[in-house]
């Protein structure tokens, strides 16, 4: 047999999760979410996985900083301005909001206040994108593992995409 033979399974039901947007008429906000196309669903997909991230932040945290303890330049970074265990806490709470489901103004301006915080810390762009592209990694791989349906997976993808990217506008601004 070439073709492995994928299990049929249900799609998901979203109806218990959490998918808000307020944009609060913040016009940058606004314009965010709809160059992005984030939709309601999208938050919705992103509850769905927020249970399986928690299960699995601990080595998500830890792939990130392995990467980061890969860089003298990110070990000077953190050297100068916190400390290890203090940033992990802080990106632990930041990777899980990101699966709350909700978007609105005080999620922005945390997200832009944090995008602020690191350009005082001389953070390169370039490397907090990879960080990013890091964190994805450990959750491409969750996605893999414990969403069955291929439609699922799919829409969660493009989901989490959308946040990402959602975020990382913020810092190349
Ligand atoms: C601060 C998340 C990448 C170094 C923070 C904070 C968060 C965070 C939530 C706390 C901000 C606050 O005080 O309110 C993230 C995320 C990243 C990322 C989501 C990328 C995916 C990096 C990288 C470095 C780094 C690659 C490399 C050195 C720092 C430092 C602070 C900080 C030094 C300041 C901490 C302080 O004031 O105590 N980050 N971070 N971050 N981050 Fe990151």
């Amino acid at each position: 047999m070439f073709f492995q033979k994928r299990t049929k399974t249900k799609a998901m039901d979203l109806t218990n999760y959490r998918g808000v947007i307020n944009l609060s008429s913040c016009t940058e906000l606004e314009q965010q979410v709809n160059m992005l196309h984030i939709t309601v669903q999208d938050l919705q997909y992103l509850n769905a996985l927020q249970p399986y991230v928690q299960q699995h932040i601990e080595s998500i945290v830890e792939d990130f900083y392995t990467m980061i303890m890969q860089k003298a330049e990110l070990i000077d970074i953190i050297e100068k301005n916190s400390t290890l265990n203090r940033l992990k806490g802080t990106l632990r709470a930041h990777i899980l909001e990101m699966f709350d489901g909700v978007i609105d103004y005080a999620y922005y301006e945390k997200r832009v206040t944090i995008a602020r915080v690191h350009v005082r810390v001389g953070l390169r762009t370039q490397s907090y994108i990879a960080a990013f592209q890091t964190i994805f990694d450990s959750l491409v791989k969750i996605i893999e593992q414990q969403i069955s349906n291929t439609m699922d997976q799919l829409n969660i993808l493009r989901a989490v995409s959308k946040i990402f990217h959602f975020e990382q506008q913020l810092v190349v601004e």
